[in-house]
C-alpha cells in the first residue's frame, strides 16, 4: 500500500490536451484524482511546485545488448538508465547475439525486463533470422508469444530485398504488427564512416550519402502502400526524408516516424576532431538537415523522438573512426537535449516536447497505461525541473557505457521523479538504490 501527493506542479497530458496546475494523487499503483482537494489521507506529500508533471516518457528504440553484450548493458541497467532518464517504457531492439528473431528469445528479454522492474520493456523482434534479409523471422510465434511483439525491425541493418520487404509486410498486415526499417541501403552506404558532404571531404573519410536514406525510405513508402501495412521510419535523418514522410502521410499512406536527440541536436560538425563518440548510424547530417527535423518534429510530421540508446565498450570506441562501432548513448540526456536544443529556442512548447516522447510513442505501441495522465489508469509518471541546468557527468550515469558527445555539456531541464506504475523509482534525481545493479 503507497500513497503519493503530487502538489503544485504544472500536469501536462498531451493525451487529455490538460496543461494546468494541480495536484496527483497516486494509490496503490493507480492515478487516483487530479485536481485540487483530493482526499490526501494517509499520503506521503511531495512538493513539485515549479516542475511539470508528466506521463512517463516511452523509448521505441533502445538497445539493451542482453542476451550477448552484457559488459556494454544488461537489460537491468538500461532500466536503470531509462528511468533516470524519466521513461517509464522502453522498446528493446532484437540486435542482440542471438537475436531476437524467435519466441524464446523475446520472451527471456521480456521476462528480464519484468524482473527488473523499473520500466516496461516491450520487446522489438527481428523481421528476419538473424537480420540476414532472408528468411522471415518466426513473427507469428513472437506476436503469440508473452512478450507480445508488436513491432518488427532489423534494425541496424537496412533490409536489402525489396521482395522480402513486400512480403513480411502482407505478413504482418494480418497481425496489425508495425513494419520498422532502418532505412540505409547498403552498397550506397558501404564504407561510409560519416554523412558525404564538405565535412567529410574536408576531413578525407568516406560519407554514406543522404540518398542512402533516401531510397529505401521512397521503396518502404510505396510498399507500405500497396500492402496496407503500418510502416514506421526509425531514426530518420534527412531533410529528404522528413519531406518524404510529410507527402505519404498527406497521401494517407500509414506510416510514422521517429527521430532521436542527436539528429535533432548535432550535425557532421562534431566528426571534426574524428570523435569515435559521433560516429552513429544514421550519421549526424548538416544543419539543413538537422532544422528540417526539428521543422518535422514540431508540425508532427516526425510523431516521436527514440533514443536509438546504443551503448558500446569503451575498448572498442576508443580507437580509429574506421574501426569505432557505430552508436551514442541517449536514455539519460533526451529530455535535457529536448529542453534544451527544441524547448527554449522556441521551436516547440514543453506539450508537444511531452507528446513527442510520451504519448504519441505509447499510442505508436499500442500501449495501455502508458503517455497519458488519467484517473484511475495507471501511475506511470515522470517529475521534471525545465529550469535545471545540470552537466553531462559520466560518473553520474547509469547505462553501463559511456558513449556519448555531450559528456561534460550543459544541458537544461532535469527528472526529479518517476513513478512506474506508483512505485517511486527515481526520488529527487537518484534512482532507488535497491533497483541498481
Ligand atoms: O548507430 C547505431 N548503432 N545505429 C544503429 O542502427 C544500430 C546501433 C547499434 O546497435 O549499435
Amino acid at each position: 500500500m503507497s500513497a503519493f501527493l503530487l502538489t503544485g506542479g504544472r500536469v501536462i497530458d498531451p493525451a487529455t490536451g490538460r496543461d494546468e496546475t494541480a495536484d496527483v494523487l497516486i494509490r496503490d499503483g493507480v492515478i487516483t484524482g487530479i485536481g485540487k482537494r483530493l482526499d490526501t489521507k494517509g499520503a506521503e506529500t511531495i512538493d513539485v511546485a515549479g516542475a511539470v508533471v508528466s506521463p512517463g516518457f516511452v523509448d521505441l528504440h533502445t538497445h539493451v545488448r542482453e542476451p550477448g553484450r552484457e559488459d556494454e548493458e544488461t537489460i537491468a541497467s538500461a532500466s536503470a538508465a531509462a528511468a533516470a532518464g524519466g521513461f517509464t517504457a522502453i522498446c528493446a531492439m532484437p540486435n542482440t547475439d542471438p537475436v531476437a528473431d524467435s519466441a524464446a528469445v523475446v520472451e527471456k528479454v521480456w521476462a528480464l525486463g519484468r524482473e527488473a522492474g523499473l520500466v516496461e520493456v516491450m520487446v522489438a523482434g527481428a523481421l528476419s533470422k538473424n537480420l540476414e534479409g532472408k528468411k522471415m523471422a518466426d513473427i507469428g510465434e513472437m506476436v503469440r508469444s508473452f512478450a507480445r511483439v508488436r513491432l518488427f525491425t532489423d534494425d541496424g541493418h537496412g533490409v536489402q530485398d525489396a521482395l522480402f520487404v513486400r512480403r513480411t509486410m502482407e505478413y504482418l498486415v494480418a497481425f496489425d504488427a508495425i513494419y520498422a526499417e532502418h532505412c540505409e541501403d547498403a552498397a550506397l552506404a558501404e564504407g561510409g564512416q560519416m554523412h558525404e558532404g564538405e565535412r567529410s571531404a574536408a576531413l578525407g573519410l568516406r560519407g554514406i550519402p543522404a540518398e542512402a536514406e533516401e531510397l529505401m525510405a521512397v521503396r518502404d513508402l510505396a510498399l507500405a502502400k500497396l500492402t496496407g501495412c503500418r510502416l514506421h521510419l526509425l531514426h530518420i535523418s534527412t531533410a529528404g526524408t522528413v519531406e518524404l514522410v510529410r507527402r505519404a502521410k498527406a497521401e494517407g499512406v500509414t506510416v510514422t516516424a521517429e527521430a532521436t536527440p542527436h539528429h535533432f541536436s548535432l550535425t557532421d560538425d562534431a566528426l571534426g576532431d574524428y570523435d569515435p563518440n559521433a560516429k552513429v548510424n544514421p550519421p549526424l547530417r548538416t544543419e539543413e538537415d538537422r532544422a528540417a527535423i526539428v521543422a518535422g518534429l514540431a508540425d508532427g510530421t516526425i510523431d516521436a523522438i527514440a533514443t536509438d540508446h546504443a551503448p558500446h565498450a569503451d575498448h572498442e570506441k576508443d580507437q580509429e573512426l574506421l574501426y569505432a562501432p557505430p552508436g551514442m548513448i541517449g536514455l539519460e540526456t533526451a529530455l535535457g537535449l529536448g529542453i534544451t536544443n527544441l524547448v527554449e529556442p522556441g521551436h516547440l512548447g514543453l506539450p508537444v516536447l511531452i507528446d513527442r516522447m510520451a504519448t504519441a510513442p505509447a499510442r505508436i505501441l499500442g500501449l495501455a497505461g502508458q503517455g497519458s495522465l488519467v484517473e484511475g489508469g495507471p501511475a506511470n509518471v515522470t517529475v521534471f525541473d525545465p529550469a535545471a541546468k545540470w552537466i553531462v557527468d559520466p560518473t553520474t550515469m547509469h547505462s553501463k557505457s559511456r558513449n556519448t558527445p555531450v559528456l561534460g555539456t550543459e544541458l537544461h531541464g532535469k527528472v526529479v521523479h518517476v513513478f512506474f506504475r506508483g512505485t517511486h523509482t527515481v526520488t529527487d534525481g537518484r534512482v532507488a538504490s535497491e533497483a541498481l545493479v
